[in-house]
């Protein structure tokens, strides 16, 4: 079957071969699609998507399909959850390389990443920035997760915790990834709130988000296939526009300063206190 999608080759002697398609599942190769294929079609995601109907009755797939929210389930289930993970770490956007190498975090002494998972983002932006050290904050079974040599020599620390209750105080750049499309408007909220509350006047929010185009025709199709993922996982979790996270970032008392294009889908979108 995978090969008639021209996914590996069989010759004539009946030997499987590779296609420049099948190299994609290599962890080897830029782009590599290996850790999405492995993170979206394992059980837990799999079954989500069985009961994607249920959100048409304002019910979360995830929570039909296993009783419980996703996070949950990851903490219950280590091997799927370090899948994730290594997921979010490889996801075939760049853009932990990439928001290395577009933002200027020069002036920066602190970066605090929230909801950083296993701290890539903070690995790249470190090997660039010599003087500046990070902190990685996410679940406690993530960054417990995070290998000793994975700490840039210790300039990163892990604090483990819930970003509902509170985040680290003090960083110069917070950084939220890929993380407010997970929660609906009131939990997203929240979450920017328990940022605001840790940070001094002069530090900056970073949110680093996909933005979805109203319009379909003109948007990226990852963004909606994304968008999708997240209603099987979150129910009302979802991509936003600009204009929805202007308001949701207003709400929480923030001023959308700017918004910065980089080379991944993702955009910068750099907010500071109001
Ligand atoms: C979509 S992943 C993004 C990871 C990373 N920022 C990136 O871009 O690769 C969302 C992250 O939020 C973390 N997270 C979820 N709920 C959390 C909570 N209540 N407190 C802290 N972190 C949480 C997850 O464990 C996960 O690492």
């Amino acid at each position: 079957m995978l090969a008639a999608f021209g996914i590996f080759r069989i010759d004539r002697e009946g030997a499987i071969t590779h296609t420049s398609r099948s190299l994609l599942l290599r962890t080897d190769v830029p782009n590599s699609m290996h850790y999405g294929a492995r993170s979206w079609t394992v059980t837990g995601s799999w079954r989500a998507w069985e009961d994607l109907d249920a959100a048409f009755h304002g019910k979360v797939p995830h929570e039909v399909a296993w009783g419980t929210g996703r996070f949950d389930y990851l903490r219950r289930i280590p091997d799927e959850a370090r899948i994730f993970d290594a997921f979010m770490a490889n996801f075939p956007d760049k853009r932990h390389s990439v928001v290395a190498e577009t933002y200027d975090f020069s002036k920066a002494r602190l970066i605090a990443d929230i909801g950083g998972g296993n701290g890539e983002t903070l690995r790249r932006i470190l090997a660039l920035y010599p003087a500046t050290r990070g902190i990685v904050f996410d679940r406690t079974d993530v960054v417990a997760a995070i290998p000793r040599d994975a700490l840039a020599g210790g300039r990163i620390t892990t604090h483990d915790g819930n970003f509902f209750d509170g985040v680290p105080a003090d960083a110069d750049i917070y950084l939220l990834i890929r993380v407010l499309h997970d929660w609906p408007d009131d939990d997203a909220s929240r979450i920017l709130r328990s940022c605001r509350a840790a940070m001094q006047r002069d530090a900056r929010l970073l949110v680093i988000e996909g933005l979805i185009n109203p319009d379909p025709c003109y948007g990226s199709p990852t963004e909606y296939l994304v968008d999708m993922q997240m209603m099987a996982m979150f129910g009302s979790a979802r991509e936003r526009t600009e204009a929805e996270f202007r308001e949701l970032l207003n709400s929480a008392g923030f001023d959308l300063t700017s918004v910065i294009g980089t080379a991944s889908p993702v955009f910068i979108l750099e907010a500071s206190l109001r």
